[in-house]
């Protein structure tokens, strides 16, 4: 099938939010010929390139005057089956939760925490996706990716990615420079389960009677996470929509003993990483409603639009939220998903 170029496409329904915004163009890619045709006219055009997925981590703030890539290339391969491990390339199009299932089946371990995140695996390293006590950059061992200039291929090693929590070079020195085509996995075929993190940890001290498995790990944060995070289709929202944020050991100290309460999680480094959710929570937001938008009855991270909300007042919100945080702890809060289309 030939593929189309699309003007003046609306993209609510490519964007988890729901928000309504137009791209200048848009073209759906399934394979890497496509990419480099799209890659073309974009230089031809001189427009610039926003690659998309799923659109679960991205807020439209106004009409996007570039040409908007999806990635819709699909495939997983076995690259090599050794008696401890398997090497997978993903195509960079498939849906992730999907991929995790996949892998679970097939009795390749290591994804299960990461289960329910929405999203393409084209995007997982932009962000290193990351819960319940696991990061991609576990499994990761390659991105290849088209660079947008020239339509070269380049391929990244797991360092090479410089990963951090909700962090990559792909945010830094190779934001907007690159399309994500297919990542290479590495996973473990014997189970070596990781419930550190609270949530999981009370899950299996509750539930005594479960043994521990890749599947039972999977099963409980499926079921956590729906518990509290709302479904997309229902309710449209972002996830997580500020970072969790990181602050010194000793400003941790104080916010410690002057709120004994606030969850906070000692980095490697001697930093600690506070609980965003809970800051907000405690300034009053969980379950404000503002006309179309509002913030989460259940999780106060998570920050949603009930139907026609725009993306300039869903930011306006956010920066309120942020100030009363500052006011209050003394903490900044930065936004997660990326923002497009804002007039500045
Ligand atoms: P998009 O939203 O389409 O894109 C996000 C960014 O990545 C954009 O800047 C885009 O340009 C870029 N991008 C996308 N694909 C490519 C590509 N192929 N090449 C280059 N750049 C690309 N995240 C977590 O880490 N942990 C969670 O637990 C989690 N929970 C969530 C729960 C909910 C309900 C929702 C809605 C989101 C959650 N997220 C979570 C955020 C989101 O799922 C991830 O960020 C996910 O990786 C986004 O995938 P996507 O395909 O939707 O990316
Ligand atoms: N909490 C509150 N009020 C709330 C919600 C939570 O006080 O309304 C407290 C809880 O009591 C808990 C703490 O906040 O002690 C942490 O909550 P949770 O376990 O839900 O995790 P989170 O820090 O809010 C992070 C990620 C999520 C990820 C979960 C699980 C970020 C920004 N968010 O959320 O990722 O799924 O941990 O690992 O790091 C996303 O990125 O979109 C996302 C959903």
């Amino acid at each position: 099938m030939r593929m189309q170029f699309l003007r003046g496409e609306a993209l609510q329904r490519y964007n988890t939010l729901a928000l309504q915004a137009r791209a200048q163009a848009f073209v759906s890619v399934s394979t890497e010929a496509d990419l480099l045709a799209a890659l073309t006219l974009a230089r031809e055009q001189q427009l610039p390139v926003v690659p998309l997925g799923e659109g679960s981590n991205v807020v439209f703030a106004g009409d996007l005057d570039a040409l908007v890539i999806q990635q819709r290339m699909k495939g997983i391969e076995v690259l090599a089956l050794a008696d401890d491990a398997v090497r997978l390339r993903v195509a960079a199009g498939e849906n992730w939760h999907a991929l995790v299932q996949w892998t679970l089946a097939q009795g390749y371990f290591g994804l299960e925490n990461l289960a329910l995140i929405p999203g393409t695996v084209g995007a997982a390293p932009i962000q290193n996706i990351g819960a319940y006590g696991v990061e991609l950059q576990a499994s990761l061992l390659q991105v290849h990716a088209r660079q947008i200039a020239d339509g070269k291929v380049l391929v990244l090693s797991n360092e090479a990615c410089e990963f951090g929590y909700r962090d990559s070079i792909f945010k830094h020195q190779l934001q907007d420079q690159l399309v994500i085509t297919a990542v290479e996995l590495q996973l473990a075929r014997h189970p070596a389960v990781n419930v550190a993190y609270p949530a999981l940890a009370s899950y299996f001290a509750e539930h005594a009677d479960v043994d521990p498995t890749p599947q039972a790990v999977f099963d409980a944060v499926v079921g956590i996470r729906r518990s509290k995070l709302p479904d997309p289709a229902q309710v449209p929202n972002a996830g997580s929509f500020f970072k969790n944020p990181v602050v010194a050991g000793k400003l941790a100290e104080e916010l410690r003993a002057a709120f004994p309460g606030l969850p906070c999680f000692s980095q490697p480094d001697g930093a600690v990483k506070l609980s965003a959710a809970w800051m907000i929570d405690r300034c009053g937001w969980k379950g404000a409603r503002l006309g179309e938008l509002g913030v989460h009855a259940e999780h106060a991270l998570v920050l949603v639009n009930y139907g026609g909300g725009s993306g300039e007042r869903l930011l306006a919100l956010a920066t309120d939220i942020a100030a009363s945080v500052w006011d209050a702890f003394g903490v900044r809060l930065e936004i997660e998903p990326r923002v497009y289309g804002r007039r500045v």
